[in-house]
């Protein structure tokens, strides 16, 4: 994968109704740690579905630097296996770019009972600790101290019990998925109580299955996990990126139109659902795929983010940007991350009327958007811009696109197929801009993830 691009800038123009057919790519956010549980055999794997996005190229990059051979084969198609070294430490130029390299720290201390991570450091979408991450390891019987800014993690052997992974805002997807990953060669039986119950996470369980663990009881606030000796290589399909899914239901809301979302899993993104029908846009939900069809005039509506099967935080920000355009007053009440609100400042600069007081957010809103150079801060937020954008008035240049590039793949092709009006630019050594060619992907910066 080609990184470039903190210079692109998506230049998105007001768009009418998108139309036609759309295919999901695989889910960032399961890719993740099933290449992170990678680490648990020295087999080959070959992980079908795995997006483009520059997350996937840093997981890889981590995965190199422990001794695991990681390379795509065709389209999105990657093959991971362990080449003849083995390492334990993911230093921090890496962790620091994506805070989800932090679960290479279950698997790494199963495999060769030591680990060394760098700790993820502070995040634009507000606190992210670590605590649970770290407890529950403790008690599968690891010792962990911090070296340098490092999480040294170490166990002649782990033990199974009973771990309890909820925090002040609920459970934790990667904490759950870290704790999945260790327990599956750990002695004995462990019981991982308030588990998250995300889409992800059951894939990470349905990942490990497969390659011979012994889980029970993912998708519930209660799985178990018997300890097994080892785990073998497994050619297995990523489920459907129900963020991406999402992002593209809530545009078709927004511009209008009639679009099949192929690969949207209507199970995986029922609180969206509900919500969109509550906005007034109708959604046929089929097997393996979305109908969405809207007409424009949406009504305001609350959405209040929570843990699976609530409404994601990571489609509160694409949800807030279609508020701004929605009759009447809508509200938005952030209760996974209270500071994720980096894009409320430039949905305003574009014409947004969004009162913000601690985790809420009360949108009134209006006629029109105006178009004007907005900076991404963050992924979604990125994702939210692009589509406050197409509804504007005159053109919006996006700046900071590196952020919708960790883990939107391709998402200005697949909304331009679907007859929205944006592309990509890239500013030359000699100030120019240009045009950039289909199949280049953007560096990735920041730490979210
Ligand atoms: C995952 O992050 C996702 N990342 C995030 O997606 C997503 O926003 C988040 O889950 C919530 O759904 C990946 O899967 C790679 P958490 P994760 O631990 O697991 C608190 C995106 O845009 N907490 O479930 O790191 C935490 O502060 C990204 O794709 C603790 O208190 O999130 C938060 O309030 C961004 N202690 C809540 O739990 C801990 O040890 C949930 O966070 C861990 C978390």
């Amino acid at each position: 994968m080609k990184r470039t691009g903190q210079l692109d800038t998506l230049i998105i123009e007001h768009s009418g109704p998108l139309k036609g057919t759309v295919q999901i790519s695989g889910a960032k956010n399961a890719a993740l740690p099933i290449l992170a549980a990678c680490l648990l055999t020295d087999d080959e794997s070959v992980l079908e579905g795995v997006p483009h996005v520059t997350d996937v190229a840093t997981m890889c990059s981590i995965l190199q630097i422990l001794g695991m051979d990681a390379a795509w084969g065709d389209d999105s198609t990657l093959n991971v296996k362990a080449q003849h070294h083995h390492g334990w430490t993911a230093p921090y130029e890496l962790v620091s770019m994506m805070r989800a390299s932090i679960c290479v720290l279950g698997p790494l201390l199963a495999r060769f009972g030591r680990a060394r991570v760098s700790m993820p450091g502070g995040c634009v979408i507000g606190p992210r600790p670590i605590d649970l991450h770290l407890k529950g390891l403790e008690a599968l019987g690891a010792k962990i101290t911090i070296d340098h800014g490092d999480i040294v993690a170490q166990a002649d052997r782990l033990i199974g019990t009973t771990i309890h992974l909820s925090g002040p805002f609920g459970s934790s997807v990667l904490a759950t998925a870290n704790m999945l990953m260790a327990a599956s060669l750990a002695e004995g039986a462990t019981i991982i109580d308030h588990a998250a119950c995300e889409p992800e996470v059951v894939d990470l369980a349905n990942f490990l299955i497969a390659m011979g663990a012994n889980i029970t009881g993912q998708g519930s606030s209660t799985i178990r996990v018997e300890g097994v000796v080892r785990l073998h290589g497994v050619r297995y399909r990523i489920i459907p990126d129900r963020i991406e899914a999402g992002t593209i239901l809530i545009a078709t809301a927004m511009l209008g139109g009639d679009v099949w979302v192929h690969g949207g899993v209507a199970e995986h993104l029922t609180a969206l659902l509900d919500k969109l029908t509550d906005a007034n846009v109708v959604i046929e939900r089929l097997i393996g795929i979305i109908h969405v069809q809207s007409d424009r005039k949406l009504k305001a509506i609350e959405v209040t983010t929570q843990a699976f099967p609530g409404f994601p935080t990571d489609l509160q920000a694409q949800m807030m940007a279609m508020m701004t355009v929605s009759h009447g007053v809508g509200v938005v009440t952030e209760k996974i991350y209270p500071e994720r609100f980096m894009h409320v400042p430039e949905l305003r600069r574009m014409g947004a009327q969004i009162t913000q007081e601690g985790a809420n957010a009360i949108i009134k809103g209006v006629e029109r958007l105006g178009g004007a150079p907005v900076m991404a801060s963050d992924l979604r937020a990125s994702a939210a811009l692009v589509l406050a954008g197409l509804v504007a008035d005159n053109q919006t240049q996006l700046g900071g696109v590196e952020h919708l590039d960790r883990g939107y793949e391709h998402l200005e092709r697949k909304l331009s197929a679907l007859g929205a009006k944006i592309h990509r630019e890239q500013a030359t050594a000699n100030g120019e801009r240009t045009v950039v060619p289909v199949g280049v992907v953007a560096a990735t910066s920041g730490s979210h993830g």
